[in-house]
């Protein structure tokens, strides 16, 4: 049974201004169809980024002092001043390829500064696992998923051992915009001896786009080549700031708090009711890739077919990149046409096939 909101977001997609959101933010998903309802909920989730923020500035520090403490002088110092050989070690998760390619743009830039860069995948790095200390500098590298990181992410983040001033940098991929992400997700690190000194995002492009949850339009094959431009230029000069020990937070102002919080409080509660899950239809010739290659271990293969869990971190792999197209999200995905699959600037998932 579908809602009054689903059952109107649905006649939305159906029209022909379906998916022409643009680059709109986020958090104006809930304007769709202004109604009444929407705009009341539009201007509760503004009046509570507001009243949180004005909270979190009485109650807190103010985010620039926190700031101040992470860009102390002992960061540049730790990571050798930008002169000499850094051992960087990059911890990468990526859905559908935007992260693991913004990783290749530094890798490459560091590596033409004299650094050496190793790559650690999330998805196979035990939580726990990480030696922090086989690294001079550690960056951490994930989509931003509704200004949160993904729960694999958070995850890895809540097991990485205390260090004593271990220079720390950070880098989102978004769609549109990524707010505090980057800030929100590590800032428990300074207390087991992380010093943050990046945080920055780059904009690739749109990964999800599904009936309900979000109409947002992926781009096309045309528009990608000037996003990826300026997607390289971005990374580079996060690349240049890593390796001068260069401070460069972004995020942090009273506009990327704002957006942050209020999506991380609707995100939860649009998903529940826009999301029901995926599924294989008659389509899936059991080639077992998705299984292979979800990060979560949430597919499995059964004498009926393939069968979801219930631990899907939407990262939308399986989705993309199932070479039958035979996953869905609901029957009006099977029309790949209004529905297509992103497969990320080199139209191949991360990490690479074991
Ligand atoms: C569940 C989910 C939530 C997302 N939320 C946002 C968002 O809040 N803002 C945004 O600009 N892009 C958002 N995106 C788009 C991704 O952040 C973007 O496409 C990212 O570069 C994907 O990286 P990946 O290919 O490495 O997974 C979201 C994507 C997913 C799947
Ligand atoms: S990747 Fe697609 S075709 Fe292969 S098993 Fe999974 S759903 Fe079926
Ligand atoms: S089920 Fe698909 S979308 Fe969900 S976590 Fe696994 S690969 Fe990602």
């Amino acid at each position: 049974m579908m809602s009054p909101l689903q059952a109107r977001w649905c006649a939305c997609q159906d029209s022909p201004h379906a998916g022409r959101f643009g680059p709109i933010s986020w958090p104006l998903v809930p304007l769709w169809g202004i109604g009444r309802l929407n705009l009341a909920l539009a201007v509760a989730y503004v009046a509570w980024g507001f009243v949180h923020v004005l909270l979190s500035g009485l109650t807190a520090r103010p985010v620039d002092a926190i700031r101040d403490t992470w860009l102390g002088g002992r960061v540049l110092s730790a990571a050798g001043e930008g002169r000499g050989r850094m051992r960087i070690a990059i911890a990468t998760f990526s859905g559908t390829g935007n992260t693991a390619w913004v990783v290749d743009c530094l890798t490459q830039r560091l590596t033409a500064l004299g650094d050496e860069v190793s790559d650690v995948a999330i998805e196979r790095s035990p939580t726990g696992t990480l030696d922090a200390n086989a690294c001079d500098v550690l960056g951490l590298a994930f989509p931003v998923h509704a200004s949160f990181a993904p729960k694999i992410v958070r995850d890895f983040i809540a097991g990485l051992p205390p260090t004593t001033g271990k220079p720390l940098f950070a880098v989102t991929t978004a769609g549109y915009v990524a707010g505090d992400t980057a800030w929100y997700a590590i800032r428990a690190l300074t207390a087991k001896g992380y010093e943050p000194f990046v945080l920055a995002n780059v904009i690739v492009a749109n990964n999800l786009r599904l009936p309900v949850l979000s109409p947002l339009p992926i781009p096309s094959p045309e528009e990608m080549e000037p996003r990826l431009g300026r997607a390289v230029r971005k990374a580079h000069r996060i690349a240049d700031w890593v390796h001068q020990g260069e401070r460069h937070v972004e995020g942090t102002g009273l506009f990327g708090r704002m957006l942050g919080v209020s999506q991380r409080l609707l995100a939860a509660p649009l998903e529940a009711l826009a999301f029901q899950g995926f599924f294989a239809d008659e389509s899936c010739i059991r080639c077992g890739w998705c299984v292979r290659h979800c990060p979560v271990g949430n597919i499995e293969m059964t004498e009926q077919g393939v069968r979801f869990l219930e631990h899907c971190i939407l990262c939308m792999r399986c989705y993309s990149f199932c070479p039958e197209q035979a996953i869905q999200s609901t029957e009006r995905t099977q029309n790949t046409e209004r529905w297509p699959r992103y497969q990320g600037p080199k139209g191949k998932p991360y990490p690479e096939p074991r």
